[in-house]
């Protein structure tokens, strides 16, 4: 009874935070400073416990947000001659380290048939519809894979494996995946999408009364594990990371026609919609290893988390623009056919400005769609939308490389690769 009414109280306390969207960098007390690869230490002390002051949370991207070196022309023109300036960035990598998801498969086996038995309930509609995506079609289980490695890196090279801390840093792993997979069952409804993983929407296959409660239920499960944690840091950054899912989800959809043409608009977005969740669950698996709030392993672990998480929805908005309905098992050419402009579709509108007013009308009228898609294929928006996410790609490995080195961080400078390079 105590931990509910503990996770109620917290997720209260963020739900609306008067000090969190308003902090420029410039307020915050955090700074982060670059070390050498392998300088820090990495002194575990105790779990952190119930009896922590309440924080005062700054949303990673009014801390982190930069943007990449403007390319000249020339530059351009070269980037835009080349295959794939992507390939070129993962050379250029030490990508040496072990598989990322071969590395923490088995350790995350028993977690994941657990989400099962957690989502259970005595409605078997409801109980179908929340475990659909954590059977048949569970994808990659990306963020899970995340969490475990970076519990591993965080730990350097002690084996942590079968320490209290590491049950607790995978219990997170399965916290994160549930909360996403909840917002994608919602996403499908919002966003009338009919696929999801290669499969029909949950909305579609039961009604969207059933998808609704569905993602309620899983949320509501996930915020009752959560407490389970028994650790109000970490109950406030990830309740933070539901209230910037919420956020991101509204810029989305209430963006003024300015809004819609503004680049640094489409990256706070993607980071509260996207970014936020990866980078709050690294930062919470580092505290739950045992490291501060503000130490350098635990701003590590977050600024890791929110340039992968960033670079991860720039590549989803570039093969929304590239990929095919059947490889990405969703529909392609979404975003434009939701009236929503994405990095691409931004960077061609600064050498074609006809786009301009097509973004601002959102697409609406007929052949604006059509229009779009040509001029980011006859430009040069999807190279520089590429470059942008390699800017995020490498201060993600710059991040990395502040943390002991280990196999897990190895793993993790694959996962880069991973993100960048996937085809769905
Ligand atoms: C996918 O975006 C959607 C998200 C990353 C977040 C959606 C968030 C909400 C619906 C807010 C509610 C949150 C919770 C926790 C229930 P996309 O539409 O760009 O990507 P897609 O192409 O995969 O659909
Ligand atoms: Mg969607």
């Amino acid at each position: 009874m105590r931990t509910v009414s503990t996770i109620v109280a917290g997720l209260l306390a963020v739900a609306h935070p008067t000090n969190s969207f308003n902090q420029g960098a410039a307020s915050s007390p955090r700074r982060h400073v670059a070390g050498a690869r392998g300088a820090p230490r990495v002194r575990p002390r105790q779990a952190a416990t119930l009896s922590e002051a309440p924080l005062n949370i700054v949303p990673a991207y009014e801390v982190y947000a930069t943007v990449p070196p403007k390319a000249g022309k020339k530059e351009r023109a070269k980037a835009a001659e080349k295959d794939s300036v992507v390939h070129k960035w993962v050379e250029e990598q030490d990508m040496s380290g072990p598989e990322p998801f071969g590395l923490v498969s088995e350790e995350l086996a028993p977690f994941s048939d657990n989400i099962k038995e957690l989502v259970e309930t005595d409605n078997p509609v409801l109980s179908k519809a929340a475990k659909h995506f954590f059977e048949q079609r569970h994808g990659k289980r990306f963020r899970p894979t995340i969490v475990m490695l970076m519990a591993k890196a965080v730990a350097g090279n002690l084996d942590n494996q079968d320490t209290e801390m590491y049950m607790k840093q995978a219990q997170l792993g399965q916290i994160t995946e549930m909360i996403h997979v909840a917002s994608l069952i919602h996403d499908d409804v919002l966003d009338e999408a009919d696929t999801r993983r290669g499969g029909e929407a949950v909305h579609k296959m039961y009604s969207n009364k059933v998808a609704v409660l569905a993602g309620d239920y899983l949320l509501a499960r996930a915020s009752v594990l959560l407490a389970k944690l028994e650790c109000v840091n970490v109950v406030q950054i990830m309740a933070s990371a539901l209230d910037s899912l919420v956020q991101g989800e509204i810029m989305q959809i209430k963006s003024a026609p300015e809004d819609t043409l503004e680049m640094s608009y489409y990256l706070r977005k993607s980071y509260y919609k996207t970014a936020s969740l990866i980078c709050d669950a690294c930062k919470s698996c580092a505290i739950l290893g045992g490291h501060g709030i503000n130490s350098d392993i635990t701003l590590a672990a977050e600024k890791f988390g929110y340039h992968l998480g960033l670079a991860y929805q720039i590549i989803d908005d570039i093969l929304d623009f590239t990929g095919t309905s059947e490889v990405l098992g969703k529909p392609a050419m979404a975003d434009v056919s939701l009236g929503l402009a994405t990095a691409p579709v931004l960077y061609a509108a600064q050498d074609s400005r006809e786009l301009r007013p097509v973004i601002k009308r959102r697409f609406k009228e007929k052949g604006d769609a059509e229009l779009a898609y040509n001029l980011v294929m006859d430009t040069d928006g999807v190279v520089r939308a590429q470059q942008l996410a390699l800017f995020h790609a490498q201060s993600a490995v710059d991040a990395l490389m502040e943390l002991p080195p280990s196999d897990a961080q190895l793993a993790l400078i694959r996962l880069t690769e991973v993100v960048l390079t996937r085809s769905s």
